[in-house]
């Protein structure tokens, strides 16, 4: 629940305030000057504060520049006598919201706190991502790697346009919020979005979920149904796990696209379809396609504008403002006032390797939710493979520095210690090889103090691949700056 502030050194004013709020949706403190607001708000967290311009000790003024110091993302509303105005013209200046005059009048102080919040919401989900997409309610598309960029730009284009998609990436990259976007953000965002599950409908009922059947068509078809396709006319068929359909049924699809007509399971008579076709697949096609389990014909059909998503461990940087998202998401749905993860707990969330991607991410997040018994995610509550996946620590001394050109002596080491972690825990090329290239970068980072055409030239990287290593791991240059 949103948490409200107000702060005023009149008791009266403030309990007027607070009672036309308190009902059902806000939880409201109070503070009877500047200076407890500021000591209150740097204790805990608030989303919005209601503030007097004229207090003792701390005027509304200076507390509204130290507030908007804390946490710019606090939204501050000034409650001001007509006499004052310029003051709290002068408060927006600074970074207030908005003001109302008093005496307040409670429909206009619902109303404002309101826009307040919903401005709050933009301003939050324009943080997380690049463009927000529509999608059906619960759900946000989170990304700010360069990666993701990438593919919001796709989808965007992709989502005027009516050609065939395919979707590709490991399980829980989010293929299934690409379709949605597709379908949401396009000229049939009215009409359905119906998704088959193509690995879950047995091969001899695929026919008919597909297509529909007439009544009797075969043993057990009592009356008449019709199809996904049918179903989904004029809007979207997200056909999920694609590389699991059957040869026979592969045959009908590819007919079905290239023609826009189907036959119902024992009807003589055909049915013109519009329905647009995004496909979604973890399988390797190609490799399908070699050995005959796949057609290649009804691959190219689909593979017109295809969508690659990276997986999350190529995508670290990710990694926060998902949590963040997940964070809003579950208090949400817990009632509870989470504010954040601790930094011990971000750093194992960045070091794992996320086989299960984003909704791995999601139920990491889930299972601390539940667990956590303070505002902060802590380690504790933390499921036990996270925990565990921080590297084994094992020192490769010098010989690690001299193989990779650093020359002892020639930098200026400061104490900084050239050894790596590796990890060993499992014997995995990829993983340790990652591990050690992102030690190995901020090590450098550290030693360069965050220059990165210094840390190019004397790590012998060019400075292209460093940059892009450094997106890829989620490490800023900046930090390192001293
Ligand atoms: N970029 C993202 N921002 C916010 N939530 C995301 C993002 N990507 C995925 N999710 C969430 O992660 C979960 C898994 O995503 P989704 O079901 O789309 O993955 P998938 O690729 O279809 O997985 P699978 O191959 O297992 O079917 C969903 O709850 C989804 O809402
Ligand atoms: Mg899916």
């Amino acid at each position: 629940m949103r948490k409200i502030l107000v702060v005023d050194d009149d008791a009266e004013l403030r309990m007027t305030v607070a009672s036309a709020l308190t009902e059902g949706q806000y939880v409201v403190e109070q503070a009877c000057d500047g200076e407890e607001a500021v000591n209150r708000i740097k204790a805990n967290a608030f989303d919005l504060v209601l503030m007097d311009v004229n207090m003792p000790r701390l005027s509304g003024i200076e507390a509204l520049k130290e507030i908007k110091a804390h946490d710019p993302s606090i939204m501050v509303i000034i409650l001001t006598a007509f006499s004052n105005i310029r003051d709290a013209i002068e408060a927006t200046r600074l970074g207030a919201y908005n003001y109302l005059e008093k005496p307040v009048k409670s429909d206009n102080l619902v109303y404002m706190i309101d826009l307040a919040f919903k401005s709050q919401n933009m301003v939050k989900s324009l943080s997380y991502s690049a463009p927000v997409f529509n999608l059906p309610s619960g759900n946000e598309f989170v990304g700010q790697s360069n990666e993701m960029k990438k593919i919001f730009s796709i989808i965007d284009r992709l989502a005027r346009v009516d050609t065939a998609v395919l979707i590709r990436g490991e399980s829980g990259t989010g293929k299934e919020l690409v379709a949605q976007s597709l379908h949401y953000n396009g000229p049939r965002k009215d009409n359905r979005f119906v998704a088959i599950n193509c690995s879950a409908i047995p091969e001899s009922l695929m026919e008919s979920e597909f297509f529909g059947h007439e009544k009797g068509a075969f043993t057990g078809a009592d009356s008449r149904k019709i199809g996904k396709f049918q179903y989904a006319e004029g809007g979207t068929l997200f056909l999920d796990e694609i590389g699991e359909i059957p040869a026979s049924m592969q045959v009908k699809l590819l007919r079905v696209l290239q023609e826009k007509k189907f036959t119902p399971v024992g009807s003589n008579r055909e049915i013109e379809m519009n329905v647009r076709i995004v496909a979604a697949t973890n399988r390797n096609l190609e490799s399908m396609i070699k050995d005959g389990s796949f057609r290649e014909d009804l691959f190219y059909r689909l593979n017109v504008l295809p969508i690659q998503l990276p997986p999350l461990r190529e995508r670290k940087n990710d990694i926060e403002s998902l949590s963040q998202y997940f964070t809003e998401k579950f208090n949400q749905r817990y009632h509870k006032q989470i504010r954040g993860i601790k930094e011990d707990a971000m750093s194992l969330l960045k070091s794992h390797r996320w086989p299960g991607n984003i909704r791995e991410l999601e139920n990491v997040m889930e299972h601390a939710f539940v667990l956590e018994a303070e505002d902060m995610i802590s380690v504790d509550s933390l499921p036990e493979k996270i925990r565990n996946s921080a590297p084994a620590v094992q020192h490769i001394d010098k010989m690690a520095a001299g193989s990779l050109s650093f020359e002892e002596g020639d930098i200026p080491m400061e104490g900084s210690a050239m050894s790596f972690r590796l990890s060993v825990q499992k014997f995995d090329f990829q993983a340790s090889k990652e591990e050690f290239e992102k030690q190995f970068l901020m090590e450098a980072l550290k030693v360069f103090k965050g220059k990165i055409n210094q840390t190019a030239i004397h790590a012998n990287i060019p400075k292209k691949t460093l940059l892009r290593k450094l997106e890829k791991y989620g490490i800023t240059a900046k930090d390192y700056n001293d």
